[in-house]
């Protein structure tokens, strides 16, 4: 492998553990303001250093990010239909690899929507896409989103990272689910896990937890950590577990100590004010033994992937 891709690589995900904490803020291409990211740069600026790397759309690398940041960027690429508009599997290449270069891009992204109408015009993207960047040493992280009628299973989700992996994709980015070994280890490359809607923080972090258990090299969080009470602390939370393998629990009590909700601390703490704030409904949940992702396995992460014409990897405002 060139030594630039590879070092672009190593920007992203960490050689010292191979792993990665991706901070997504992308969602805009086609959703707009997304709730509690209507203003990216607010949103971004507390958060940014906990993260090894930020998924980002051109326009909010522009206008929400200083360049003065050493945080790499995994810039997306592909865009093209909107949340109202017919059907979001539509999409094209709509950042030139020049433009890419430009924004000192550690990585380029582009979403292959797998299973569904525009599947062919998404995959042939893709091994365009990895051609281009190739040539400059630019790695090239595919996001999977498989059709309304499949399931979010391990069978199409690896059937969708394979996909990716033989088009030249570098990273792969799909969501966690049952037997997630098997997307793992049907897949040649690193595989990242997106987040996924909002969930309760526990939830959130026995994702990551999962994810990494079953190989997956990181996560690439967004909702779960910018739509949480407390970002800074879901994102340190989130990084304990990445980095300095901890455990659920241990990432849990972090996430309180930092956000002040450990009740434990709370007299001691300078933020007892936040403490003694009406509790998140979320925090009963978050006490029992039980993951609740296990028991939802099977259900679809995404409410929108009820949604007949919306390809599974939407985010929901
Ligand atoms: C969707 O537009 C993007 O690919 C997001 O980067 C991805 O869905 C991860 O964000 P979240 O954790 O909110 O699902």
């Amino acid at each position: 492998m060139d030594w630039g891709l590879q070092n672009r690589i190593s920007r992203i995900i960490k050689p010292h553990n191979n792993r990665a904490l991706m901070l997504a803020v992308d969602h805009g291409y086609f959703l707009g303001p997304t709730e509690k990211l209507e203003n990216p740069k607010k949103v971004i600026a507390p958060i940014l250093k906990y993260c090894d790397s930020l998924m980002v759309t051109r326009g909010v690398q522009r206008t929400s990010v200083s360049a003065a940041s050493d945080t790499p960027m995994v810039l997306r690429v592909s865009g093209g239909s909107s949340i109202i508009g017919d059907d979001l599997s539509q999409e094209d290449i709509t950042v030139s690899i020049e433009e890419a270069i430009r924004l000192n891009a550690s990585a380029v992204a582009m979403s292959i929507f797998v299973g569904s109408k525009y599947e062919y015009q998404t995959i042939v993207n893709l091994g365009k896409l990895v051609n281009q960047a190739e040539k400059y040493g630019i790695p090239v992280l595919a996001v999977t989103a498989v059709g309304k009628e499949l399931g979010k299973d391990a069978r199409y989700l690896s059937l969708a990272c394979r996909v990716a992996a033989e088009q030249g994709a570098h990273i792969v980015k799909t969501y966690y689910c049952d037997n997630f070994e098997k997307v793992v280890q049907s897949c040649p490359v690193p595989i990242i896990v997106a987040g996924g809607k909002k969930i309760p923080e526990r939830d959130a972090l026995q994702l990551t937890y999962n994810s990494i258990k079953a190989g997956a090299v990181g996560v690439d969080m967004g909702r779960n950590i910018w739509q949480s009470e407390h970002p800074v602390a879901m994102i340190q939370a989130a990084r304990s577990i990445i980095h300095n393998n901890a455990s659920v629990d241990q990432a849990y009590a972090l996430y309180k100590k930092l956000s002040g909700k450990d009740s434990n601390k709370s007299k001691k703490n300078p933020n007892q004010k936040k403490s003694n704030k009406p509790n998140n409904p979320n925090q009963k949940k978050s006490n029992k033994p039980n993951n609740p992702n296990q028991k939802k396995s099977n259900k679809p992460n995404n409410p929108n992937q009820k949604k007949s014409n919306k390809p599974q990897d939407t985010p929901k405002k």
